[in-house]
């Protein structure tokens, strides 16, 4: 089981899941409104804002946990969309998952994303 984490402009957003509704077997998604900086500094951007010492832009933060067979897919669809080739357009991580529990069923592993 794998972790997407995917930080991207939030103007994407609609788009991106869109097309992740068109995977199938994708079992589900949650996501944040957050802001941060990357390599190049939030000060050097356009939409960058000030919040005490430091410069910050607000992104979208995507998190998904699908079995190993879904991720590359998943990580494929979310890059294809959110890339404008401009500095900002962001990350995805891909994080390893030990286990998975389902609180109503009691299931574990990949029965219970
Ligand atoms: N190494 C990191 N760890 C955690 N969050 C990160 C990391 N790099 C980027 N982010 C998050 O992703 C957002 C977008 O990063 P961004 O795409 O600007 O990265 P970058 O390295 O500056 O690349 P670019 O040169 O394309 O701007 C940041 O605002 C931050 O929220
Ligand atoms: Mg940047």
């Amino acid at each position: 089981m794998k972790e997407i984490k995917a930080i991207v402009r939030p103007f994407k957003v609609d788009d991106i899941i869109t097309a992740l509704h068109k995977i199938e077997g994708l079992p589900g998604l949650t996501i944040s409104e957050i802001k941060g900086f990357g390599k190049s500094k939030a000060k050097n951007s356009e939409d960058s804002i000030r919040e005490g010492l430091h410069d910050f832009v607000e992104k979208a933060k995507l998190e998904l946990v699908v079995n190993d067979e879904l991720a590359e897919e998943v990580v494929n669809t979310i890059q294809k969309i959110a890339h404008t080739g401009n500095p900002g357009d962001g990350k995805i991580f891909v994080i390893e998952i030990n286990d998975v529990v389902k609180i109503r069923t009691n299931e574990r592993g990949t029965d219970a994303i």
